[in-house]
């Protein structure tokens, strides 16, 4: 089974949001190879998790407010989402954390509202630039994992993992992607991490700079469980030959 996250982050507007899921819904992919979630923006989640309902997509929260219900303006809570349909919520994306100062005691909390909520959180997690520099990667993802995991009851949960190294994420204009040898090596250590927080196996996706010419290259690698696209995601055709390479498989 591979996961196919598509992040759509800000970069459509309403319309094109309805219009690229509705062609994309119109696509059918082989559900026994592949699990493809769609993350939407908030005010388009509603519609979009309409326009898939029934089909082999899921939609997920790109990010969630951790308590459930009250006085928080602006706020949208995990509750919310998974009344809307939400299967899965990204938590702890790199842009929340650098871009809107998100901590580790925030990403705590949402992992644990999805957990209460029934939402699978997909907990985002990698080096900047400066960490990669000063030989501060493994220092900082395993804490990004303690810090999002301990002391929660992950008996019987099911989460997911992504990497995603902030250098190699595309902001807007071109990144430059992890190599794939470099990521499944990262991979392999961090499913080693993770077995100190539970005995299920969590897969664990790529993200940053993937497209349609190199996730093969990626998810042929054996730690490699899928990828997080985050703007090859957002055209309909480079999308639909993505997957269908990864199909093809
Ligand atoms: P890009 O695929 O645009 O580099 O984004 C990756 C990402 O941040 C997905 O969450």
């Amino acid at each position: 089974m591979t996961y196919i996250f598509a992040n759509w982050k800000m970069y459509l507007s309403y319309q094109e949001v309805r219009e690229l899921s509705i062609a994309l819904s119109q696509e059918d992919f082989d559900e026994k190879k592949l699990k493809i979630t769609v993350f939407p923006n908030t005010i388009n989640f509603s519609d979009v998790a309409r326009v898939f309902a029934g089909r082999s997509f899921a939609v997920g929260a790109q990010n969630v407010g951790w308590t459930p219900q009250g006085a928080y303006t602006g706020a949208v809570s995990a509750l919310l989402f998974q009344q809307a349909g939400a299967k899965y919520a990204l938590v702890g994306h790199s842009e929340r954390r650098y871009i809107f100062n998100e901590d580790n005691e925030a990403v705590h909390k949402k992992m644990e509202a999805c957990l209460v909520e029934g939402i699978i959180p997909v907990l985002c997690i990698g080096e900047t630039a400066e960490d990669l520099k000063e030989q501060k990667r493994e220092y900082r993802i395993k804490k990004q994992l303690s810090k999002a995991l301990e002391g929660l009851n992950l008996k019987g949960k099911e989460i997911i993992v992504a990497y995603e190294p902030v250098w190699a994420i595309s902001a807007g204009g071109k990144g430059t992607p992890c190599t794939p040898a470099d990521a499944d090596n990262v991979h392999g250590w961090i499913k080693n991490e993770l077995k100190q927080y539970t005995k299920q196996n969590v897969p664990i996706l790529y993200g940053g700079s993937v497209d349609s010419k190199n996730v093969l290259s990626y998810v042929e690698q054996g730690m490699i469980d899928g990828v997080l696209v985050g703007s090859a995601s957002t055209k309909l055709d480079e999308f639909v030959k993505l997957v269908r390479r990864v199909e093809s498989l």
